[in-house]
């Protein structure tokens, strides 16, 4: 039985509560103390997650409101965007919603985005309450209170900071997730690991079985962990002025594959390649050992998590990072580990290491290919030598190893 509550504090105050429990009728609780009796709520949802969960939501939160309606848009990406939003707008006005009512986003994070972003502007504000579905909504999207669309191919151009009233996570929803929209979430659950916490990550090395096999006390732990994890952070830094930006791990390199990939990898997977190629980085720089490095790219490998894709080059990468706002005069910002469970910003990485770095290692795709195949060799006396000795090669080759 999963019962965990946590609370958000912003400004030194109580901004709201995440609650975590293994189903839906927890809000049989939770909604009275927002006072929903008196208020219309609005269901948004996507397509996919209605046909799921809808109905039991639906009929849970019929009898604890003034009114209640609903609103459905087609799930993806593409439909983030100000067109969903006009017409949800369109649909609060013609159902006379006002400033005292309550959106409740129920979905993975474009529904959270998306519905966040409209109850920040609907008439100025009106308070919305997360119930996010994906394991990514669940430990990244739904926590810290950013909101915001796409816009003209742009991801996240518009957006606004705006807090939810509840997150209620059911990780029960979590098992009806397609194995790819589960591993995406994994990407972020390993970063929060990186970053912020030695022990977790740990944990998580040792429960890969688990985690894999959606044990459910394994996924309330997980997701237990990787909340404090970012409710922490963003307590912290609630609008990205500093320490928040460590989120950002593997994502510099991330968004310049998800974007080279024309969106075909999800972004968590992409993230995932971004982090061992972060974790590559910090190798090559002696932050951390080529043995730590080997550890989290077995530990992404053995979650199936994709290798860099083949048709991707290095010039197309550099590009995307300069298009990114992260790199100001040849210089980019980039966050890499000071030690497992630690990691800093680092303003000092040029564009000529970068591109020697990705020429070196990325593009000719060696990082895993050539070292996994380098460890596959029988472990004889004079296997362990040519091993050794090949290791080391490939390390040099690659400017990953430690001299
Ligand atoms: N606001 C933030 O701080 C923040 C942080 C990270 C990511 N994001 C945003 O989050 C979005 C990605 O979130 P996502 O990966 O949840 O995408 P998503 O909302 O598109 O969900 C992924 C897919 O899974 C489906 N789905 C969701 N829950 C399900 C369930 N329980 N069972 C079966 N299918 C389910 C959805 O219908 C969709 O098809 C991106 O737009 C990204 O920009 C926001
Ligand atoms: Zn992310």
């Amino acid at each position: 039985m999963t019962d965990y509550r946590v609370n958000v504090q912003a400004e030194g105050r109580h901004a709201y509560d995440i609650v975590i429990k293994d189903h839906f009728y927890g809000l049989l609780e939770e909604l009275p103390r927002l006072s929903c009796q008196t208020r219309k709520v609005c269901i948004v949802t996507d397509k996919k997650v209605a046909s799921i969960y809808l109905q039991e939501v639906f009929e849970l939160v019929q009898g604890l409101c003034g009114a209640l309606k609903v609103f459905v848009f087609e799930e993806g990406e593409a439909r983030k965007n100000l067109d969903t939003v006009s017409r949800l707008y369109e649909f609060l006005i013609r159902n006379h919603y006002d400033r005292k009512d309550l959106l409740l986003a129920l979905g993975g994070g474009v529904t959270g985005d998306l519905t966040g972003f409209a109850a920040a502007t609907y008439l100025r504000g009106i308070d919305f309450i997360q119930v996010p579905t994906s394991l990514l909504s669940q430990v990244d999207s739904s926590i810290g209170g950013k909101t915001g669309v796409d816009f003209q191919g742009h991801k996240n151009m518009v957006g606004a900071f705006y807090m939810p009233k509840l997150v209620y996570i059911n990780i029960s929803t979590l098992t009806t997730l397609s194995d790819r929209e589960y591993r995406s979430g994994l990407g972020e659950v390993i970063k929060h690991g990186l970053i912020r916490d030695a022990d977790y990550y740990r944990w998580i090395l040792d429960n890969r079985a688990g985690i894999l096999s959606r044990d459910p006390e394994t996924m309330a732990h997980m997701v237990e962990g990787s909340v404090r994890i970012k409710k922490e952070v963003v307590e912290e830094d609630p609008r990205e002025q500093g320490i928040r930006a460590l989120l950002n791990y593997g994502h510099t390199f991330g968004h310049a594959i998800e974007k080279e990939m024309n969106f075909a990898l999800t972004h968590g997977e992409c993230v995932g390649i971004g982090s061992v190629l972060a974790t590559a980085l910090s190798a090559a720089r002696g932050l951390i050992s080529m043995e730590e490095y080997e550890q989290i790219r077995q530990l992404f490998q053995s979650l199936n998590f994709p290798d860099l894709p083949d048709s991707l080059s290095e010039d197309q990468v550099i590009k995307e990072m300069k298009h990114d706002k992260k790199m100001e005069q040849g210089i980019i910002s980039f966050i890499l580990l000071n030690r497992i469970g630690q990691a800093g910003i680092f303003r000092d990485v040029t564009e000529e290491e970068m591109r020697r770095f990705i020429e070196g290692s990325l593009a000719r795709h060696k990082v895993p290919r050539y070292i996994s195949f380098v460890d596959s060799f029988p472990m004889n006396a004079a296997g362990k030598i040519l091993k050794y000795k090949m290791r080391e090669e490939a390390a040099r080759d690659l400017g990953l190893s430690d001299q």
